[in-house]
């Protein structure tokens, strides 16, 4: 069977609607076999309220409106539908035998767009309703075009802000695995160096340290054995004073092997610290992280020449062990006590320290010492780490910021900007918790982390 294809091919216009409201029969008649024949499909209606009722259940293209009306006159029934919104746009063509340039002006000034007098010139109908069909097409197309070029910015637009965006995320992330990595490779590497001379440091003080006692002992056997060895002898041993020699020389060993020890701590801490982080998450003991982000800072934290030492005070809760990737979070906790030494650093000038009287914290010289408080606690699903400070604090307007990448007050050369957005974006993206800060100008900061056991 031969299939009709009833769709209208895309150039041929569909036929557009006149509405005719003219109480005349006659005219109405006239009209309608006019326009008919013109191509036009024809509404009429002979009063105007009912010309209104059409017009607004069935918008046509275009209103003939005979002016002369029973009920209701043209120009009442032209502002009624002028101010609805769906008949408002439907352009008008005023009719009347009067040929009076002032009606004219009326109707122009209701919002008609033409005028028709009566008795009609077929042609001269036609060829009016065809310039104001036309006029009234290409506005539509227009509106059109222009709603369509409006939507294509906004949606350009959008798709520029998420790629700016997308942009700006990638450029963090890679500056944050730049810097992880860096940092990491450098502190792995040098504590791998440091590691084999330590290393035989601390085995050859052991050996060296029997060795001493042993000749020591050998020392003490010949004095007894032999208590006067001649005076080339005694005038030695009393210049080099043995007595003390033998006394001094093993604490100094000791000492030396207790200095050995302690840099193989911070070596085996820096590269627990600074081992990379696998694509698996690992449980980790948070304290461990904290306290050796402190022992890095260490020299930040002493007495400097305009203040005092930064009291630290920890308050640990009893924390179960946190799948995380502890080399960001460490990055973390860097970003944030480094920022807290630095805001106490700043408020400097504005300060009157009380130096030592702060060894024994009150709360009367809480803010005449320099003070970072670092406080964990865990609930049945999060653990919080508080991190304050007594610093310069800041006030609203920095604080809306800070989460943003580039963001600083400090110098050039000084601040990136970048410590914040990448501790969020670690924070929160990474391991799905929380970061907020709560501060007060002239008073300190708190930054508090919330996270997941498990994310
Ligand atoms: N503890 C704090 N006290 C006061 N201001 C702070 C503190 N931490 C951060 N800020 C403010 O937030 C800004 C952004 O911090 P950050 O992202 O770490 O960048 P940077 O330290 O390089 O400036 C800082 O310049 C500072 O103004
Ligand atoms: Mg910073």
């Amino acid at each position: 069977m031969e299939k009709h294809n009833s769709e209208q091919s895309p150039n041929i216009r569909p036929v557009e609607t006149i509405l005719v409201i003219d109480d005349s029969p006659t005219n109405l008649e006239v009209l309608y076999t006019t326009l008919s024949d013109a191509g036009y499909e024809v509404l009429v209606e002979m009063d105007g309220y009912s010309g209104i009722e059409q017009a607004q259940n069935n918008p046509p293209d275009l209103i003939l409106l005979d002016i002369m009306m029973p009920k209701i006159n043209g120009y009442e029934a032209c502002r009624k539908l002028q101010s609805n919104p769906i008949t408002k746009d439907i352009p008008i063509i005023f009719m009347t035998a009067l040929s009076d340039t002032l009606e004219k002006v009326k109707g122009f000034q209701m919002g008609a767009v033409d005028y028709i007098t009566k008795p009609f010139q077929q042609e001269e109908v036609i060829a009016r309703i065809n310039v104001q069909l036309k006029l009234r097409r290409l506005n539509l197309e227009l509106d059109h075009q222009k709603q369509k070029l409006e939507e294509r910015v906004v949606e350009r637009t959008a798709e520029l802000s998420e790629a700016l965006e997308e942009l700006q995320q990638t450029q963090l992330q890679l500056v944050q695995t730049e810097k992880i990595s860096s940092l990491g490779q450098m502190v792995a590497g040098v504590a791998h160096e440091v590691n084999n001379p330590i290393g035989f440091i601390s085995t050859n003080l052991y050996h060296a340290n029997q060795y001493v006692n042993d000749l020591i002992n050998l020392l003490k056997l010949y004095r007894e054995k032999f208590p006067e060895p001649g005076d080339e002898i005694e005038e030695i041993i009393e210049s080099v004073d043995l007595d003390h020699i033998s006394e001094d020389l093993p604490k100094l060993i000791s000492s030396m092997k207790l200095g050995s020890d302690r840099i193989r701590g911070i070596m085996q801490s820096m590269r627990t610290y600074s081992r990379a982080d696998g694509k698996e998450k690992k449980a980790v003991d948070i304290h461990e992280g904290i306290e050796t982000t402190l022992m890095i800072l260490q020299h930040r934290l002493k007495p400097q020449p305009k203040r005092p030492a930064i009291h630290v005070v920890k308050e640990y809760g009893n924390l179960p062990l946190i799948e995380c990737y502890p080399g960001q979070l460490n990055q973390v906790f860097m970003n944030l006590i480094a920022n807290a030494i630095d805001a106490i650093d700043e408020s400097v000038p504005d300060r009157d320290w009380e130096g030592d009287k702060g060894r024994h914290l009150t709360p009367d010289n809480v803010m005449l010492v320099p003070l970072i408080c670092i406080c964990t606690t865990a609930d049945k699903e999060n653990v919080t780490i508080q991190i304050g400070d007594n610093g310069k604090g800041m006030d609203l307007s920095v604080r809306d910021q800070i989460f943003q990448a580039f963001y600083t007050t400090k110098p050039e050369g000084k601040g990136t900007g970048l410590g914040l957005s990448i501790s969020y974006q670690i924070i929160t993206e990474k391991h799905g918790g929380t970061l907020e800060c709560i501060s007060s100008p002239g008073k300190g900061t708190e930054f508090i982390i919330q996270l997941p056991f498990y994310t």
